[in-house]
């Protein structure tokens, strides 16, 4: 049942203090108290689907390359943690700092799967896809195919889904209901056509993925969107100002970077 205070989900995991989709970035996200975990896939020139966000792995690990052209083992000796610079927040940690964690090859989606198998508590997870037109499908089809694998791919209660899929591309939100219509969806956008102003999305569609630029000029858009019966997911929420005005609008589910301060924030208002 819908509750006032957003779900709290981890983009690219604790991403403001590890380096993002590492396994590192999700324990700590996990540590923090995270109602849901968010990452983004691609897949392998060998058909893996892995978490990275970018087409190349350049900004993100200590090698270069696209990832539809890198095989899994290709990747699995690269460093993924040491690019991230972010220094410890307080003194006496930065005194004792050996400076950031390596890690040691791609985060697999199949990885994080099983790290949320094996935590004690609940915790969701928002998988948006990413190259959907330029491969037509394959990624959606995999990721299917994956949590049938996990038994996630028809969950009995959709509401409580352990899964939600989500895309930019209405193509791809589409063909994966087409497949796993049980699974939730949310329809990512950065700026607004007419309908979906309105709040009518598609019927492919179940929840509203704003990002914040477009609640600060319209938050009126998740009343909107919820007398509709429509849930709203807003990204990428890290200042009090912002995390503030989801509340008040009725977001359902906030992504940050920082679980630990948007939490505390949200728990304090
Ligand atoms: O959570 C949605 C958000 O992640 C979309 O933007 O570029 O960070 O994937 P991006
Ligand atoms: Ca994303």
């Amino acid at each position: 049942m819908w509750q006032p205070t957003p779900d709290v989900v981890a983009h690219r995991g604790a991403s403001a203090h590890r380096a993002e989709h590492t396994r590192g970035a999700y324990e700590l996200a996990l540590e923090q108290g995270a109602d849901a975990l968010e990452c983004d896939i691609r897949v392998s020139r060998d058909g893996h689907l892995v978490c990275v966000h970018d087409r190349r792995i350049d900004r993100t690990s200590s090698a270069r390359g696209v990832v539809s052209e890198l095989t899994l083992a290709g990747m699995s000796d690269v460093d993924f943690g040491s690019w991230h610079r972010e220094l410890p927040g307080t003194a006496d940690e930065l005194v004792n700092w050996a400076g950031p964690d390596p890690e040691r090859g791609v985060l697999t989606l199949d990885e994080l799967l099983g790290l949320l198998r094996d935590h004690p508590r609940p915790v969701r997870l928002f998988v948006e896809t990413k190259h959907p037109v330029r491969y037509g499908g394959l990624v959606e089809h995999k990721l299917v195919a994956l949590l049938a694998r996990h038994g996630l791919a028809a969950p009995a209660d959709p509401e409580h889904s352990p899964v939600l899929m989500m895309s930019f591309s209405q193509a791809a939100v589409r063909r994966f209901r087409a497949a796993a219509p049980r699974v939730p969806t949310v329809l990512l956008f950065d700026r607004f056509r007419s309908a979906w102003r309105n709040g009518v999305l598609p019927p492919w569609a179940d929840i509203a993925g704003p990002g914040i630029r477009l609640l600060r000029e319209d938050p009126g858009f998740v009343a909107r969107a919820a007398a509709l019966g429509r849930d709203t997911y807003c990204w990428t929420v890290d200042d009090p100002a912002d995390i503030d005005l989801c509340q008040r609008s009725g977001v359902r589910y906030l992504a940050t970077n920082s679980p630990a301060s948007t939490r505390s924030h949200l728990d304090d208002s």
